[in-house]
């Protein structure tokens, strides 16, 4: 096979794992004798905004366990809605994705191996709808990718939580307290049920089920009158009440996604307030894309980019690697971008939650 000169970016929210990919891509890219050159924060290196750097056995020695992304990322600058800044301060949309792929070309490109979640999945399939030659990565710490069992970076986030929820039920037994915990998960609860079972929580709210603070408060309760006077709620940040909306902290601007936040407080205050009980919330944020990626996501994120490059080799283009156990295949991206991945309410981790006597506030 000639030359080939792979492009390979990271875009959207970092995930532990990240970097483990780039290594692959670079490494199983290099043993056939192609060029790798990485595109700086999203798509930046291609549009101005940053820059092209190539990629060398040296650039990706020792990388396998950090967290983060050597090539930078960013969630805003979509070639397809990139914000433009008028002289009034408003800001307004362009479609730049022509020019993108103007560049890309130019530049003697023969691939593009797209590392990222469902926005940046959603460009990628768009720019193969235009020709571009792309495969893509499934990363997000939220894990709510159709089409793969699992994306990489989740089982550490879920790590980050459990650990966290471990910590605090000592301090909530101690002051008998209700602890609120915030995680991660937009549209899924997945990050909620599983670092919640499996640190005993009490109450797990997810987006798919919208709550009842009247059954949340009942299982508070009832634990109460069982002689154990504190409990662990678990909130994932997407989480709604039966009768009201997701909590934002900052609603969506032009080109870029709303913040989700404050849930967990809402909540904590409506305990406290129909419990008598005193509570404390917190939001664990950023600390669970952060970090050494576990030894799962190393290895799922090795396998997904050595994938990816046999995908290119192929010319399977159009593409996004997904684990299928044991195998890693080829999926169509639009397969993958057609559909969130929700928990489904009888998944097994669902139905031990509920035999375990853990309430969703339904
Ligand atoms: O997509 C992963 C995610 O962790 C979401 O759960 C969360 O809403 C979002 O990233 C936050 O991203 P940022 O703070 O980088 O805008």
């Amino acid at each position: 096979m000639s030359r080939l000169r792979v492009a390979v970016n990271t875009g959207g929210g970092d995930a532990p794992g990240l970097n483990a990919v780039i290594r692959a891509v670079v490494l199983s890219s290099l043993n056939r004798g192609w060029e790798v050159w990485g595109i700086r924060r999203g798509y930046g290196g291609l549009m101005g905004t940053d820059e092209l750097v190539q990629l060398t056995r040296e650039s990706v020695r020792g990388i396998t366990h950090l967290g983060g992304t050597i090539l930078g990322t960013t969630n805003r600058g979509s070639p397809f809605a990139y914000p433009v800044r008028q002289p009034d301060g408003s800001i307004i949309t362009v479609d730049r994705s022509d020019e993108l792929i103007e560049a890309f070309r130019s530049r003697g490109f023969d691939a593009l191996i797209a590392i990222g979640g469902d926005g940046s999945l959603h460009m990628a399939n768009e720019l193969a709808k235009k020709g571009l030659p792309v495969v893509g990565v499934p990363k997000t710490i939220d894990n709510d990718l159709a089409a793969t069992q699992v994306t990489f970076g989740f089982h550490t986030a879920v790590q980050t939580a459990s650990d966290a929820l471990d910590k605090l039920h000592s301090t909530a037994e101690s002051h008998e307290r209700v602890m609120v915990v915030e995680v991660m998960g937009r549209h899924a609860g997945w990050i909620a049920l599983f670092a919640g079972v499996s640190a005993t929580a009490d109450v797990i709210l997810i987006p798919e089920i919208p709550f009842r603070m009247e059954s949340v408060c009942d299982k508070i309760r009832s634990r109460e009158a069982e002689g154990r006077p504190f409990s662990i709620v678990v909130v994932a940040e997407g989480a709604r009440p039966v009768d009201g909306e997701a909590s934002f902290i900052r609603e969506a601007e032009p080109g870029a996604a709303g913040r989700l936040g404050g849930m967990a407080e809402r909540v904590s205050g409506e305990i406290a307030r129909c419990t008598g009980k005193e509570t404390r919330s917190l939001v664990l944020g950023h600390l669970q894309r952060g970090g050494s990626p576990l030894a799962y996501d190393r290895l799922i994120s090795l396998r997904f980019g050595a994938a990816a490059v046999r995908c290119v080799a192929d010319g399977l283009f159009g593409t996004m690697v997904a684990l299928d156990p044991p195998d890693i295949r080829a999926v169509p991206l639009q397969e993958a971008v057609e559909r969130i991945k929700t928990v489904p309410l009888d998944a097994d981790v669902m139905l031990t939650a509920r035999d375990l006597g853990i309430s969703f506030g339904d």
